[in-house]
């Protein structure tokens, strides 16, 4: 028997202000992405956009279903609308972000497990580790790639 002690690192923000000038960048144009986001149903409003490999910031957001499980969350649509539209370009960086009846969550808004494993494959398709930013009002997040959210993940290596 073995025990393993895993370290993960997250960088803690207390305000957007505070973050590098591109994380700032990303976390307002997520900001703006979830004011289009179409959640009548939990009235969570997700945003997340994307930096690509050429500078270019790719967005979207939430899109819920009255069948529930036919929505998607807006990590996955951004990041599926980017590899869609610019297969050759990799995903540097993404910001997430959520508002309520209230405004901005007091968050850090935490992806969930299946956003987690699309980022994971997008950092294994690219060989190119994914700088997550997690917007919140009272605090905001920075991991340097999805390893950090989601340890021990099914990759395509796990198929072999
Ligand atoms: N949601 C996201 O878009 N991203 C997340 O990281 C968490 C949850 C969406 C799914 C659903 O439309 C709503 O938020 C409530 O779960």
């Amino acid at each position: 028997m073995r025990t393993k002690e895993l370290r993960i690192f997250v960088y803690e923000y207390n305000t957007v202000w505070d973050l590098p000038e591109a994380d700032q960048q990303l976390v307002m144009a997520a900001r703006e992405a979830a004011k289009d986001a179409y959640a009548p149903y939990s009235g969570f409003f997700v945003g997340a956009a994307l930096r690509l490999a050429d500078g270019k910031i790719v967005s979207g957001n939430n899109q819920e279903n009255a069948a529930f499980p036919t929505g998607l969350c807006a990590e996955r649509v951004a990041l599926f609308y980017a590899h869609a539209t610019y297969p050759g370009l990799s995903v540097q960086a993404i910001a997430v972000t959520a508002s309520n009846i209230n405004g901005i969550v007091d968050g850090p808004v935490s992806p969930c497990g299946s956003c987690r494993q699309a980022l994971i494959e997008s950092e294994v398709r690219y060989k190119q580790p994914i700088r997550i930013i997690l917007d919140g009002k009272k605090k905001i997040q920075v991991f340097e790639d999805t390893g950090n959210l989601l340890p021990f993940a099914f990759k395509p290596e796990s198929l072999d």
